[in-house]
């Protein structure tokens, strides 16, 4: 096609009201909610990018599938397809669904995982984290070294760190009982990791005797990024890249709220007999029978529907470019930001963006307070309040302090993120102004969901 315009490859047929408040409401609803975005009302917020995470719209396809649901305890008809379409995607061979990620997580580490032991990754999410924390396991972070430096631009941030991983494996021998490599790294900018940097440390992991699992609540987004990045892939479609992805791992889990295009779902998927035996046990226990796993048989529908529907090319080339349009208009404002943008989200830089507030006052959180008090826009912190607080009680400053705005699938158009980009310069132009925060009260465990906060001068703005 001769233009260049990347437009949404969809029409919208359902619409949801947007509700509309004045920065008097935002004031008054910010100090009910304690200083913490997770505590607002949804009403409450004007454009709501707080996660990508169970937030998209379905398509019609979808609504209709879910009307085929088989709602039948054991063996439903629903559980079979949706049972195909992850097994021609991932090619593994028992396929367990959860209801979210973090269940098939904790079933898998409960399953597997003992106290003492490490579990290394190129960036635990914070669920992922917490889970192996709680069962006393040890989670290292190994992001390769250009994961760290926010502004610079490389291809594949997201890639573990293969001589650091070989080093825990060795260091670690007999205390590893898997791998992880979550794609794309979430907690890192939404940044792709290369077929190439998966192979090998599939490659390395064998060698040690060490099962390597992905975790893939991105896989589309990652696999469009190798196709547009990875030397010699450019000719493949996204579904092919994504099979090759899976097929140098010996397990997976999946929160399907994010690339399933689903409201809810997951899943749990390994080549391990006895331990897909051991999980399934612990799936009954907490989640449900082996065939629905704490879903709906409609769910399971949406879900089978979803995961082809995502590796669409024309629906990749559109999201990836939606979250990329935002990030160039920030960055020819100046407005610092994790490059490249990420596939699901743009990540602002807060400590560059705030030097006059110390790690110790959280600028990320504040960033995100601004924001929403501004413009109405709800982000999340991914920085020491996230991530601060060691398993010891001790505090650690994060490596970054980044507010991420991650992109609801199909939900936004372009004039919504104008608006958005337009709210970002506002407040970066009154930076000067804003004002670090301080916690109140917090919980040991994922402080950030319900800790109380506030300003440290009292006002969020001098
Ligand atoms: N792994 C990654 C990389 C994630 O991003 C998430 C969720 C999970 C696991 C857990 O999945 O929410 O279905 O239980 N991330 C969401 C987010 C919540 O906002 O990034 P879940």
């Amino acid at each position: 096609m001769p233009f260049q315009t990347i437009i949404e490859p969809f029409r919208i047929k359902a619409v949801e009201p947007i509700r509309f408040t004045t920065r008097e409401q935002r004031v008054a609803a910010l100090v009910a909610a304690d200083y913490n975005l997770f505590k607002l009302r949804a009403e409450d917020v004007i454009i709501d990018l707080l996660t990508d995470s169970g937030t998209g719209a379905m398509s019609a396809q979808q609504w209709a599938g879910m009307m085929q649901g088989d709602e039948s305890y054991a063996g439903a008809r629903s559980f079979f397809k949706f049972e195909a379409a992850v097994r021609e995607l991932t090619g593994l061979k028992h396929i367990i669904p959860t209801h979210q990620g973090r269940a098939a997580e904790r079933i898998l580490f409960s399953s597997a995982c003992t106290a003492g032991q490490v579990v290394p990754n190129n960036t635990h999410f914070d669920t992922t984290r917490a889970n192996l924390e709680a069962l006393g396991v040890k989670a290292v972070d190994l992001r390769c070294p250009e994961a760290t430096q926010p502004s610079l631009v490389a291809l594949f941030k997201g890639n573990i760190d293969l001589a650091a991983l070989e080093r825990c494996l060795v260091e670690n021998a007999g205390r590893v009982p898997f791998a992880m490599i979550t794609v794309t790294n979430n907690s890192g900018g939404g940044q792709p990791v290369a077929l190439a940097n998966i192979r090998a440390a599939a490659a390395l992991c064998r060698r040690h005797g060490v099962p390597l699992l992905l975790d893939c609540c991105r896989f589309a987004e990652n696999a469009w990024f190798i196709k547009q990045r990875e030397p010699g892939q450019a000719h493949r479609t996204p579904a092919e890249i994504a099979r090759e992805m899976f097929s140098y791992v010996d397990g997976c889990t999946m929160s399907a709220k994010k690339d399933g295009l689903v409201n809810i779902g997951g899943f749990l998927a390994l080549n391990d007999d006895a331990l897909a035996a051991k999980c399934r046990n612990n799936l009954i226990l907490t989640e449900g029978f082996p065939t629905y796993g704490g879903l709906a048989g409609y769910d399971l529908e949406a879900l089978a529907i979803g995961l082809k529907e995502v590796l669409d090319e024309h629906y990749l080339e559109y999201r990836i470019r939606s979250v990329a349009y935002l990030g160039d208009k920030l960055t020819a404002a100046g407005v610092p930001i994790v490059q490249p943008p990420g596939g699901h989200a743009i990540y602002v830089d807060a400590r560059a963006m705030l030097p006059h507030i110390p790690q110790s006052e959280f600028p990320a959180w504040a960033l995100s307070c601004a924001l929403y008090l501004e413009g109405g826009i709800r982000s999340v912190e991914i920085g020491s309040v996230m991530f601060g607080r060691q398993p010891d009680g001790t505090e650690k400053p994060a490596p970054m302090e980044l507010v991420r705005l991650a992109f609801p699938r199909r939900v936004y158009t372009q004039s919504h993120v104008d608006y958005l980009a337009e709210v970002l310069l506002h407040v970066h132009g009154l930076r000067s102004r804003i004002r670090g925060v301080q916690l109140v009260e917090a919980p040991e465990l994922l402080r950030h969901f319900t800790a109380r906060l506030a300003p440290v001068g009292g006002a969020l703005l001098a």
